[in-house]
Formats: structure tokens, sequence, C-alpha cells
């Protein structure tokens, strides 16, 4: 095992204000999930009452996990590969997993879903979904083919938006941690608070608000005995945190040697649940509006996910009777910045593996992402693109996230023993922390990943993922992420350019 000293890396970039780090991770966490996801698995599960196991997955698992980022990252000062490699040159491998399934793979169909939401800031300007936004979403603006196999044509607005997208995430990384990421996150995350602030306070003075947001927290109890209530909140909560893609292994070994990491963890989890709970407060508010507006029952205007901004939010705005156009641009502009933040810690996160392995330099690296990663974006933006988004989507965000996860818990809790990290850990942060890190480590983490893995997989292979043909299921989902493993093993077993 390899203890690095500072002497060793003299010259690898650092924040230059612990806010800066601080920001840059609620950056990466915050993002189209705390919008988009987290409102409706509330309301389907349970209402207020799902802040019960949400609150608890956050504790046992999310704000842990956050801890072993930051502590590994920070201890070891290397990406996740680097990490790895210095814990033992066995396990580097995972770390050109996580690393490489989420920069060609999340990332890919993440920016094309912020590219769609830019095209959105656009047509806000004028309405442009008349008075059929579900048509206008699906069929003129995605021209969605019939189903993954008829990859139908490149939907040129998105292809344009995605460049967009790319150039500003090249822009951000290209200039570094201190002057590229740690002043983007310094200007989006407070422009992002605001915007959200703005949109809760407009929404909440919408008539029909308090309908919606009735729907929203009412709790119901009798929810919490259902396994699949629980299963959402843990899987939330990984999803959510961008914790399993070695992000915050990266951003925390740019920290100075001095770094209270538990405030960090416990902040970052904290703001990006409050953000999640207070997006869910405009959401709710709008569609109890448009319940109202149109007569139709509560159930009959809530939509998740896509349906949810691109469908469900279109038409209530539509409805607005005064500035629905700035109402528009101020939503989807917020799902832009929320975008962004969490894009460019994806891409920090692989150059950083390149970076500390190879040695080429940053601009290079960065460069040559930006240019794969758009390329690779636009199977996305095609007519086809949604079912092959939402299939990348499921096998990346389910097993693999889930296995990385399990895997690294392993690696630290047994490997390098959890309690020589945790012992780092409290030298340096002013909130110490006990024996439950190392049985939540341990124990609890794989345990309860390892269901969920095994739940989803019973779930799966009874019914294909939304009805899906099995052979795209396999072709597309399954061998992404084996075809990003091999990838992964074959850069691992090059050898390291200079001395770990
Ligand atoms: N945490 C982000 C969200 O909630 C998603 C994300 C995934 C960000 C992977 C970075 C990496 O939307």
């Amino acid at each position: 095992m390899v203890q690095p000293s500072q002497a060793m890396e003299p010259h690898r970039p650092q924040w230059n204000t612990s806010l800066g780090f601080l920001l840059a991770a609620v950056g990466s966490a915050v993002g189209l999930g705390n919008i988009w996801r987290f409102p409706y698995l509330c309301y389907a599960n349970g209402g207020g009452a799902f802040l019960i196991p949400y609150v608890v997955a956050l504790l046992t698992m999310g704000i842990p996990i956050l801890m072993l980022e930051f502590g590994i990252g920070h201890q070891m000062r290397g990406s996740a590969p680097m990490s790895f490699a210095r814990i033992s040159l066995h396990w580097e491998w995972l770390g050109w997993w996580m690393v490489t399934f989420v920069m060609f793979g999340i990332v890919l169909y993440y920016a094309v879903v912020i590219a769609w939401c830019v095209c959105y800031v656009w047509y806000s300007l004028t309405l442009a979904w008349g008075a059929d936004p579900n048509a206008f979403f699906f069929h003129g603006f995605l021209g969605t083919t019939a189903g993954p196999q008829v990859i139908g044509d490149i939907r040129s607005p998105i292809v344009l938006a995605l460049v967009i997208v790319w150039v500003v995430n090249w822009l951000v990384v290209f200039f570094g941690v201190e002057h590229g990421i740690e002043r983007a996150n310094k200007v989006m995350m407070p422009l992002l608070f605001g915007l959200l602030l703005t949109l809760v306070v407009w929404t909440l003075t919408l008539p029909g608000a308090g309908g919606g947001l009735l729907c929203y927290l009412k709790p119901d109890f009798a929810k919490l005995g259902n396994p699949h209530v629980w299963i959402d909140a843990y899987s939330q909560v990984c999803f959510s945190l961008s914790i399993g893609f070695g992000i915050m292994v990266a951003y925390a070994s740019y920290l100075p040697r001095k770094a209270d990491l538990t405030r960090n963890a416990c902040l970052t989890g904290l703001l990006d649940t409050l953000v999640a709970f207070t997006a869910g407060l405009a959401v709710f508010s709008t569609l109890g509006y448009m319940s109202q507006q149109t007569g139709k029952p509560f159930e009959q205007v809530v939509q998740h996910g896509i349906g949810l901004a691109f469908v469900a939010y279109p038409q209530a705005i539509s409805l607005l009777p005064s500035f629905s156009r700035l109402f528009g641009v101020l939503f989807f502009l917020t799902l832009t910045v929320a975008g962004i933040a969490s894009a460019i810690s994806i891409l920090e996160a692989f150059s950083a593996a390149v970076m500390d392995k190879f040695h080429y330099p940053r601009k290079a690296v960065v460069t040559v992402l930006s240019v794969v990663g758009f390329l690779g974006g636009i199977v996305f933006a095609t007519g086809g693109g949604l079912a092959w988004l939402d299939i990348v989507d499921h096998a990346l965000s389910h097993y693999g996230l889930f296995i990385a996860c399990i895997l690294q818990c392993l690696l630290v809790g047994w490997i390098y023993k959890a309690h020589r990290l945790r012992e780092h850990v409290n030298a340096i942060s002013q909130f110490r922390i006990g024996w439950f890190f190392d049985f939540s480590i341990r124990y609890l983490v794989p345990g309860v990943l390892t269901l969920l893995l095994v739940s989803d997989l019973i779930k799966d292979l009874r019914q294909p993922y939304e009805g899906y043909p099995w052979i795209a299921l396999l072709l597309i989902g399954r061998d992404w992420l084996i075809i990003t493993l091999i990838a992964a093993l074959i850069v691992a077993l090059r050898p390291w350019r200079k001395a770990l």
C-alpha cells in the first residue's frame, strides 16, 4: 500500500477555498434528479412519510459513502483509479470502471437531456409547444421512432444545443480546478438557489397550489411497510449524491491537507436534500394549479421524469395568465444550470484519472474528451434516442452504480480497513465519526445494495424493463456495462508513467 505525500505531487491543483469545494460537490450532487425525480417519488411513496426512508437512507448510506469518498480522495490524493491503485494495484480497474461508465455512458445522455432543456429555454420565448405539448415533445421535437431498433433521423435542434452544452463543459473544465470548476460553481450555485427560490415563491402564490402541496406531502405511513418504498429511497440517495462514480474522490483529492471532511459530507448531503425538497414545492404547486385550472383530478395531471419537465410543465406554463414566457425560461434555465454543474463533475472525474495515470496535459485531455462526449451523445439525439437513453440509464444508474458502490465499500471497508479511514477523517475533522461508520461501510451498505441489486434483477427478469425487446436490453444495456468494464481492465493493466 502506498501512502502519498504532498512532496510526491507538488503540482496537484487545489481548491482556493473550502466553500469552493463544497459548492462544487453540491453542484455535482444537485442535478436533474433533484428536480424531476425526488418530488414524484415523494408523491408516489407516501408523501411526507417518504421523508423517513429518505433520511434513513441518507444517514445510513449516503453520508457514510460521501465520507468514504472524500476521505479516500483526500488521503490518497488521486482520482478514483489512482486512489484505488494506491490501496491495492489489483483494484485499480474498479476506479477506471466507475469513471468510464459515467463518462462514456451517463454524461453522454445526461448532456443530451440538458440540451433538451436549452432548446426549451428557447421554445419558452414563444410558447412553441402550442396546444398539445405531448405531441410537440415526442413527435415534433424528439421525432420518437417505434423503438430502439429504429434509429430514425438526427434531430438538428438537439444536436445544436448539444454543441452549446459541450462547449460550456469544455470551457469550465479546460481552465482547471480553481479557475474553471470552482469559479463556475461559485456563480452557478447561487444562481441555481436564486432561480429555485423565485420559482417556489411564484408557484406558491398560484391558485390551487395548496391542493398540489397536500398531495405532495400528506403523509401516508402505511406505505412505509412496502419494501419498494425503501428501495426507491436508497436508489434515489445513491444517484442524487453522485456517489459511486469516482467524482467525489477526484474532487476531494484537490483539498488542502487540512480540511473538514465530515462537515463537508454532512453539508453536501443536507443541501442536496434541501434542494430536492424545495424543488418539490415548486413542482407540486404548479401541478395543483394545473389541476384546478383544467378541472382534472390531480392523478391525471401528475407525471414524472421527462413527462413532468417537458409535457406537464409546458402545459402549466401555457395556462399562466401573465409572464408565462418568463416563467418557462426560469424553469428550464434552472434545469440547465443544475445539469451543467453535474456534467462538468463527470468530465473532471475522467480527465483527472487520465492525467494522473498518463500525465497528458489537462487542456489536451479535456478537449479530446469533450469532442468524444459530444460525438458519443449524438446517438441519443436521434429519433430512437429516447429509448436508448432509457435503456442505458437503467443499466448504468441501477446495475453499474450499485455494483460499483458495493465493491468500493468492500475495498475500503475490508482491504484498506474502515477504521483506518475513520482515523484519518477524524484527525482533521471537527465532528468525529464513530463505530457506525465502520459498520455501515463493511456490512450495512454492501448488504442493502446487494438486496437492491437482486430485487432489480428479479423485476427485470420477470418483465423486460419498460417492455423493450430483450435483444435491445441485452445488446444496449448489458453490453454497455461489459464493454466499459473491459475498457477499464485494459487501461488498468497499462503501466503507470510515474511511480505511484
Ligand atoms: N446527482 C445528479 C442528479 O441528481 C446526477 C449525476 C449522476 C451527477 C452522475 C453526476 C454524476 O441529477
